[in-house]
C-alpha cells in the first residue's frame, strides 16, 4: 500500500521525522529554510497531510492550492497561523500541541517576570560592559516579587500554572481576568481572585499575558490600557505579538508611564520593534518560552501522534476543528 505523502515545513527532531517516516512518504524541510507563502504551498500541492508550526500559515490561498490536503498538525498550542474557518469548510482538520507545554512555558513566564522586576539583563550588560565600578544603594533597584499583586491575563492552563507559581511559592495576591471565569474549585487551587480588566489593569504590581491571539485580542494592551496601570508596573507577555501594541508599549516603556515590560513574542515577528530594542528597562526574548529539549520534543511527538492516528483510522488526540471531519 502506498504511504500517505506528508510534509514537515520546519525542521524538527530526527526522531520524530524517523517516527513519521514508518507510516508516511515524508518531506521535511531539515534545512530550515525560511519558504514564502508560494513555496510552501509549492511543497504542499501534492501532500494529504502537514507538520507545522506557529510561523506557517494555512489559509484559504494556502488550501485552495492543496486540494488533497486533509489535515495540518501544528507543533505549537497556538494556532492563529491556522484560518480554522477556512479548514472546516476546506474539510481539512487542524490540531495543535496543549497541554505538553504548560509547566514548561509557565516556568518561562515567572522567568521572564523575575528578569523584568529585578532587571536582570540590564544590569549584566551593564556589568559585561565594564561599567561596574562601585557598590551603590539603589542601582538597579527593581520591584519585589514576593507579596505583590500578579495581575494574569489569560487564565487558561498556563496562566493558571503561573497562578500556581505567584501564590504557592512566591506568597502573591493573584487577580485574573478571562473570558469566563474559573470555577470556584481551581479558583481556590489557584489561590486566583476574578476581576475585572479595569481592576486587572489597575491593581497588578505585574501583569502577564497569556491569552490567545484572534481579532477579538488584538491590542488588547495598547494605550489606554497601559495608561490605567501603575508606573511601578511590570508587564510580560509570552502569548502572542499583536496582543500588545509594541509602538504604544515602547512609547510606555521610554516615558516611564510603566517601569519594565519582558517580551518573549512581538508583533510582525521575528522582527522586533526598533524603538523596543534601542530601550533598556525591557527584556526581550526569541519566542522560546517552551523551548526546553524535553517538551519541544513532546511536542513534536504530539504533532506526530495526531497524522499518524489520523491516517490509521484512529481519533487524533488533540483535535481543534472536529467539525472538518464531517466536511470532506
Ligand atoms: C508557542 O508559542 C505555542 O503556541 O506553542
Amino acid at each position: 500500500m502506498t504511504k500517505p505523502k506528508i510534509l514537515v515545513a520546519r525542521a524538527v527532531f530526527p526522531e520524530v521525522i524517523a517516527r513519521l517516516e514508518q507510516y508516511f512518504e515524508v518531506e521535511s524541510n531539515q534545512l530550515d529554510e525560511t519558504w514564502s507563502k508560494a513555496q510552501l504551498m509549492a511543497q504542499l500541492k501534492d501532500k494529504q497531510g502537514a507538520f507545522t508550526t506557529g510561523s506557517d500559515r494555512i489559509d484559504g490561498e494556502v488550501l485552495a492550492a492543496c486540494p488533497s490536503l486533509k489535515i495540518c498538525a501544528n507543533m505549537a498550542v497556538g494556532y492563529n497561523n491556522f484560518d480554522i474557518d477556512a479548514m472546516t469548510a476546506a474539510g481539512v482538520l487542524a490540531t495543535n500541541a496543549p497541554d505538553v507545554l504548560t509547566e514548561t512555558t509557565a516556568d518561562f513566564g515567572f522567568a521572564l517576570l523575575m528578569a523584568t522586576a529585578r532587571r536582570l539583563t540590564e544590569s549584566e550588560h551593564f556589568l559585561r560592559a565594564g561599567k561596574w565600578s562601585k557598590w551603590s544603594y539603589d542601582m538597579f533597584a527593581g520591584s519585589d516579587i514576593h507579596g505583590a499583586t500578579l495581575g494574569i491575563l489569560g487564565m487558561g492552563r498556563i496562566g493558571q500554572g503561573i497562578a500556581r507559581r505567584g501564590a504557592l511559592g512566591f506568597g502573591m495576591k493573584v487577580i485574573y481576568h478571562n473570558r469566563s471565569r474559573l470555577d470556584a474549585a481551581l479558583e481556590a487551587e489557584c489561590k486566583a481572585s476574578y476581576v475585572s480588566k479595569e481592576d486587572l489593569l489597575k491593581s497588578a504590581d505585574h501583569l502577564v499575558l497569556v491569552l490567545p491571539y484572534s481579532a477579538q485580542s488584538h491590542h488588547a494592551i495598547g494605550a489606554a490600557e497601559l495608561a490605567q496601570m501603575k508606573p511601578t508596573a511590570t508587564l510580560v507577555n509570552i502569548a502572542r505579538g499583536g496582543i500588545v501594541d509594541d509602538v504604544a508599549l515602547a512609547a510606555a516603556l521610554r516615558s516611564k508611564r510603566i517601569a519594565a515590560a519582558g517580551l518573549d513574542v512581538f508583533e510582525g515577528e521575528p522582527v522586533v520593534h526598533p524603538d523596543l530594542l534601542s530601550l533598556s528597562n525591557v527584556v526581550l526574548t526569541p519566542h522560546i518560552a517552551s523551548a526546553t529539549i524535553p517538551t519541544r520534543l513532546a511536542m513534536a511527538n504530539l504533532a506526530a501522534d495526531n497524522l499518524i492516528a489520523f491516517f490509521t483510522g484512529k481519533v487524533p488526540p488533540t483535535p481543534i476543528n472536529p467539525a472538518a471531519l464531517a466536511t470532506k
